[in-house]
C-alpha cells in the first residue's frame, strides 16, 4: 500500500465515480487544478487506485486573515474500500507535505455525510451549514497544521 503524488489528471477516475457519478469526465477537472502550487495524492493498494485527494492555494472565506491558507478538495475513497485508513492515509500524506510547503491551515467544504471523517482528523466545524446544488448540506471546516486528531 502506498500514498502517492499524482498528477490531476491521475485523480479523475476516482473523482468522476465518487464525486461526479454518472457526470461527464470534464466535470471532474476544476479551475483550480492550474494554480500554482495545486497537489494531487492518490492511494494505491495492491496497485489499484483506491482513493485520492487535492489541496489548492486558497484563502480561507471565512477569515482571510490566516496567513498560507490552503484548500482541500476532491477527497474520495473507493465505497469497496472505505473504513480502511485510506482516507485518513491521504489527508495526513496531504498535510506532511503541505506543512513542508509552510502552509499553516488547511480547510474544506465538508460534506455533512463526511464531517465526522474530518473531525476525527482535527478539522473543526467554522460557520453555518450552507447547500451545494445537487450534492447537499456541507459546513466550512478548518485545521491547523502542525496539530494531531481528536484526542481518544
Ligand atoms: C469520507 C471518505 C473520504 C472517508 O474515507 P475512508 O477511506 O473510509 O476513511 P478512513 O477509513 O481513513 O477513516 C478514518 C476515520 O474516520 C472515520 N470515518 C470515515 N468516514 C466517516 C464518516 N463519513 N463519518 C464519520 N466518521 C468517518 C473512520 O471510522 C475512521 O475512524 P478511526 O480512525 O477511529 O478508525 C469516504 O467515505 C468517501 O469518499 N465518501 C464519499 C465522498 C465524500 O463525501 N467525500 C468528502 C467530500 S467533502
Amino acid at each position: 500500500m502506498s500514498v502517492r503524488k499524482v498528477s490531476h489528471q491521475d485523480t479523475w477516475a476516482v473523482r468522476n465515480e465518487i464525486l461526479r457519478p454518472g457526470l461527464p469526465v470534464s466535470t471532474c477537472q476544476f479551475a483550480e487544478d492550474q494554480l500554482q502550487g495545486a497537489v494531487h495524492f492518490s492511494f494505491y493498494d495492491m496497485g489499484q487506485q483506491t482513493g485520492v485527494v487535492s489541496a489548492y492555494p486558497v484563502e480561507f472565506p471565512a477569515d482571510n486573515s490566516l496567513p498560507n491558507c490552503w484548500q482541500l478538495r476532491a477527497m474520495a475513497t473507493l465505497e469497496a474500500a472505505r473504513g480502511k485508513g485510506h482516507g485518513k492515509a491521504l489527508v495526513n500524506a496531504l498535510e506532511d507535505y503541505l506543512s513542508q510547503q509552510s502552509a499553516q491551515w488547511l480547510w474544506c467544504n465538508a460534506r455533512n455525510t463526511a464531517q465526522g471523517f474530518y473531525l476525527k482528523l482535527g478539522f473543526l466545524v467554522v460557520g453555518d451549514e450552507f447547500d451545494i446544488p445537487r450534492i447537499g448540506p456541507h459546513h466550512m471546516m478548518l485545521k491547523a497544521l502542525g496539530q494531531s486528531g481528536e484526542s481518544e
